[in-house]
């Protein structure tokens, strides 16, 4: 069973193939453009995967060593994503299913970021909890089994990579800021600057008062001494980065609590962080939690999490048709 698995709901381009179960290729492409412009630009964003696409995919069955006549089925991201950007690869993916007359499989792009962690061993046991920490989304999901996932907190507000990357351009750092400002808090003092974190009720999170927080307080400090950042970076960035993982380890520890589940995960962009998985594997060992923490490579979007995902979906002949279009809001559970 081979399943070419397609991602494209933001500013990367990347195209997997799957062979019963077990990864062969996984090829993205980083779009770069919008770096000049300090955040993803929608509309560069479709024109840029329209570009990559055809090399994207041809590269990823070449590498696999599959034909597309050895193809079983074709997966793609529904959503949730850009809407611009999430039609190119529905539309590749429907035209590649129709021309073949393959099956063809809609993904959700956050429940397959908690199912990259079936893409290699040791894999977490049901039932586990999985924050899952994007640009996008901030969201702890209990995970009953790979296609049975519920959202049991959220975001109210921005996402955590949002409020990384953020707090980055106003440190005047280039998008997307969460993996310099995790590189300099690497040689910062993490309590050098107290930062405020949101409070929310129940497991939900909020990340938009950090980031106000932040600019006043530059503003603040800049008008006293004006290379305050410059001269601050590391302990600005340590204490950003400080904060923010706190918020989130405290509502992760509150779900494991409530639910009495300690098999926890993480996932998504912000699972990179290395402040996070510290964190997470320190909470492990306090809390006498098993802690799962993805591969670099598959934290950051990827096809491969796209064609785990779709693997599930067609051993239980989970099909779509032809009609059916992306989602940019599409949430699930
Ligand atoms: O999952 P992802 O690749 O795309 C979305 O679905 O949003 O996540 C991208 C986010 C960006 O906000 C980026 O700054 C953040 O993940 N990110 C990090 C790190 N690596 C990526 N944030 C903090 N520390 C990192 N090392
Ligand atoms: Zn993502």
């Amino acid at each position: 069973m081979n399943i070419l698995a397609i991602e494209s709901s933001c500013d990367e381009t990347s195209a997997a193939v799957i062979t019963n179960g077990k990864i062969r290729s996984n090829i993205v492409a980083t779009q770069i453009i919008h770096q000049l412009y300090g955040g993803v630009v929608p509309e560069l964003a479709s024109r840029a995967h329209q570009q990559h696409i055809i090399p994207v995919v041809v590269e990823a069955l070449q590498t696999a060593k599959v034909t597309k006549n050895e193809l079983s089925a074709i997966a793609f991201t529904r959503g949730p994503g850009l809407l611009g950007a999430l039609l190119v690869g529905a539309s590749f993916a429907k035209s590649m299913a129709l021309g073949l007359d393959l099956p063809l499989i809609e993904v959700n792009h956050m429940q397959a970021h908690v199912l990259a962690h079936f893409i290699d061993d040791p894999a977490p046991s049901f039932p586990f909890l999985c924050l899952t920490v994007s640009g996008g989304h901030t969201q702890i999901v209990l995970v009953r089994n790979f296609l049975d996932m519920e959202i049991i907190g959220q975001t109210q507000d921005d996402a955590v990579g949002e409020a990384f990357d953020k707090s980055a351009k106003l440190l005047g750092l280039p998008y997307p800021g969460g993996p310099l400002i995790d590189k300099y808090a690497q040689r910062g003092n993490p309590l050098a600057f107290s930062l405020p974190t949101g409070e929310m009720p129940a497991l939900d999170f909020s990340f938009s008062g950090i980031k106000t927080a932040i600019l006043y307080f530059l503003q603040k400090q800049t008008r006293q001494n004006p290379n305050f950042i410059d001269q601050n970076l590391a302990d600005i960035c340590a204490s950003i980065q400080h904060t923010l993982v706190k918020t989130l380890m405290q509502k992760l520890k509150k779900a494991a609590l409530q639910t009495g589940i300690r098999q926890i995960a993480i996932a998504g962009g912000v699972s990179a962080n290395s402040g996070l998985r510290a964190a997470l594997v320190q909470a492990g060992q306090a809390n006498k939690w098993e802690v799962y923490v993805p591969k670099f490579e598959y934290c950051t979007d990827n096809a491969a999490m796209i064609a785990m995902a779709a693997h599930y979906k067609y051993l239980e002949a989970d099909f779509c048709g032809q009609d059916v279009s992306p989602l940019p809001r599409m949430t699930f559970g």
